[in-house]
């Protein structure tokens, strides 16, 4: 091949990368529901939902985080893959060219942008931590039945920093390597396989949960509400769960959407995604609550349940070392979906408006990546003096996204495709997939995403910060 001729054909891949119809994409509707779900289920549902939901006291937290999905998180979640199926561009671009002219909608892409960092950054050093107990729980490391020696193992791996720092480059390089296969051979390939693997092994590990002895005071710890321990601290911890379970607020569901194909049904797949993902949800809290409680442990045990409390928990249970193996490769599984819409949403952007090739985006991401995680990587060994706002990095980098940068974000999308993009864009997307879509439930979807989605966020905003 010619100079010549391998120039014209890189400048034929480039004009093609701007023409949406030939864009990058998802080839099958089972792959678009499978990276969707995969995008949604992960640490947010074995780490985060039974902490959280544990230490704001179960049942009532729980009633708030299901309203929250349903009246907040599955509205945004519609709107962003409404604009990104429909502008088929990175965060940005779709934005820039959803909006007026002028009009600076695109910085709630630049905040999605930001939130893919900082939630990355911490979010790959607890997949570390699992790494490195998938290691620990085969050479049985991890049997004891007493929390305070399991902490003094989980301590002795959070404080060393060559460990902090490996096991979450070899995240980092596994995700790289996804994404560099792209979207189709990547992306959907891999939650295509993912997802059935992660459901077998939560059903095996909450059966097992379900039929110890005392299996009940765990159950109705998760079901049967008290709402004395409702706050507005606690509302506004709920609703930035649903931002972070539902994967909104960030623009990964907007990038995902780019890539859906034109004849996929929005509403019907968010829907799925919302029921899907609360489903893996009440299974984790099925697999650890009735065990928690069986054994005596407590519930509220914070971060350290997934790494202190489960494995004494599985320490104290009839074939244990089996099942905290099984249950810590489940935790290894489960977060590879999630981690990957977030590094598509940088590597998108990089492409879409710097002209970079997938390979250089990606690789400048994971760079950047291994810079801004290593203050979480060392936040409890060399950097632990570092503490912005009293906190740990960690904590604040989560703090920061799930209960400020998303909710802000997802308030912006509802703000403007009530306000800005307007009914008729939005009916119009909507009846690409559907031509008999209902008028009466797309008005209905439209007053929710106009009024009552960003009034609540707003509240619960305003409230939860003590702005109010
Ligand atoms: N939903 C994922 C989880 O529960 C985390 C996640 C993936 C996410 N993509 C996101 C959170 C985008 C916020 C924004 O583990």
């Amino acid at each position: 091949m010619g100079k010549q001729h391998i120039v014209a054909h890189q400048a034929a891949t480039k004009s093609v990368d701007k023409i949406p119809v030939t864009r990058e994409g998802f080839i099958t509707g089972m792959g678009i529901a499978a990276a969707t779900l995969g995008a949604a289920v992960g640490l947010g549902n074995i780490w985060k939902f039974p902490f959280l939901t544990g230490a704001n006291g179960g049942a009532a937290f729980l009633i708030i985080y299901l309203m929250s999905t349903i009246l907040i998180g599955l509205p945004i979640m519609i709107s962003e893959i409404l604009l990104g199926q429909r502008a088929k561009g990175d965060v940005v671009t779709t934005l820039i060219k959803m909006a007026p002219k002028g009009q600076p909608w695109w910085l709630i892409g630049i905040a999605g942008i930001l939130s893919s960092f900082l939630i990355l950054a911490f979010y790959t050093e607890v997949v570390a931590w699992v790494f490195a107990y998938v290691f620990k729980a085969v050479s049985g490391v991890l049997l004891s039945t007493d929390p305070d020696t399991n902490m003094a193992v989980f301590n002795q791996l959070i404080t060393d920093p060559v460990q902090s720092l490996v096991w979450q480059w070899v995240v980092l390089f596994a995700i790289g390597c996804i994404v560099l296969l792209g979207v189709a051979k990547g992306i959907e390939q891999t939650t295509k396989w993912l997802m059935p693997i992660l459901f077998v092994l939560l059903v095996v590990v909450s059966i097992r949960g379900l039929t110890l002895p005392g299996a009940g005071e765990g159950l109705s710890f998760l079901f049967q509400p008290d709402f004395s321990k409702v706050t507005s601290p606690m509302i506004l911890t709920a609703m930035g769960l649903a931002f972070f379970k539902l994967s909104i607020g960030m623009g990964a569901m907007m990038t995902y959407g780019s890539y859906y194909r034109n004849d996929q049904h929005i509403p019907l797949t968010a829907t799925g995604m919302m029921v899907g993902d609360l489903v893996v949800s009440l299974l984790a809290g099925i697999a650890i609550f009735p065990a928690v409680f069986a054994f005596g442990f407590e519930p509220d045990a914070g971060p350290g349940l997934l790494f202190v409390t489960i494995p004494a928990v599985f320490a104290s249970m009839p074939l244990g070392s089996v099942f905290v193996v099984l249950f810590f490769v489940l935790a290894a599984v489960a977060p590879i979906g999630a981690m990957i819409s977030m590094l598509e949403v940088p590597v998108a952007f990089l492409r879409g408006r710097m002209g970079l090739t997938r390979l250089h985006a990606t690789l400048i991401t994971i760079a950047l990546l291994a810079i801004v995680g290593s203050t979480v990587a060392l936040s409890n060994s060399t950097l632990a003096h570092f503490q912005p706002f009293d906190m740990t990095t960690f904590d604040f980098y989560d703090f920061l996204t799930s209960n400020i940068l998303l909710p802000l974000a997802g308030l912006f999308i509802c703000l403007f495709v009530g306000w800005s993009w307007g009914f008729s864009e939005m009916q119009q997307t909507l009846s690409l997939s559907d031509t008999r879509w209902n008028r009466y439930l797309t008005i209905v979807l439209y007053g929710i995403i106009k009024f009552v989605t960003p009034t609540l966020v707003m509240i619960i905003l305003l409230s939860g910060l003590n702005l109010l």
